[in-house]
């Protein structure tokens, strides 16, 4: 995959670029063995609408990499706005005394309060240098109403300040 002439990029590049890429927060989920175990991602995408799928991308060296394929399944909670204690605890930053309160769905261990639930059967795992790419064919999908989402941008939490520049629109 690697070319002789592909131009080195430097990583603290690389990451403040990718960073003014403004996204979500979501906590994966899955079972290790019988123990839930969470992770915080915002590499998490929709791929496809039929099937239903959806990708979230893991650093090789967490935890959760070795734990996904195991699990053969994972859940995705979207965090809300005040949510951002959960995602520094799950994002590396464990904090002791902080009570984290799950909702269960297809086995799948969920984080109560998010704004919205997904359960995913995994069904492909792709390589992709220093991370691995989980595709998921979603199972079950739900949104408790229009709670503000917590953001992740330039190495930042942020909040959505609601200034709509155009209609809804769907694609
Ligand atoms: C806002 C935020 C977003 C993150 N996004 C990802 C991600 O998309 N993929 C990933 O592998 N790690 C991501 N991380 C880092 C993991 O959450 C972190 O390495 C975690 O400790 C891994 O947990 P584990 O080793 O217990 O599975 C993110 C962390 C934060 C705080």
């Amino acid at each position: 995959m690697e070319q002789a002439e592909d131009p080195a990029v430097d990583a603290q590049e690389f990451r403040r670029v990718l960073g003014s890429f403004a996204t979500g927060v979501v906590i994966v989920s899955a079972l290790d063995v019988d123990t839930p175990h969470c992770m915080t991602a915002n590499a998490f995408v929709s791929v496809s609408l039929d099937p239903p799928l959806v990708l979230v991308s893991v650093d090789r060296r967490s935890r959760m990499h070795e734990i996904l394929p195991r699990a053969g399944a994972y859940g995705v909670s979207i965090l809300a706005r005040d949510q951002e204690p959960l995602s520094r605890h799950f994002g590396g930053r464990p904090q002791e005394d902080l009570e984290v309160a799950f909702t269960w769905r297809d086995g799948l261990p969920l984080i109560e309060g998010a704004i919205a639930h997904l359960t995913c059967r995994l069904v492909d795992i792709h390589p992709a240098g220093d991370h691995t790419l989980y595709i998921g064919r979603v199972r079950h999908l739900s949104s408790s109403g229009h709670q503000p989402p917590l953001l992740f941008h330039a190495g930042r939490y942020k909040m959505l300040e609601v200034q709509p520049l155009d209609f809804d629109f769907w694609w």
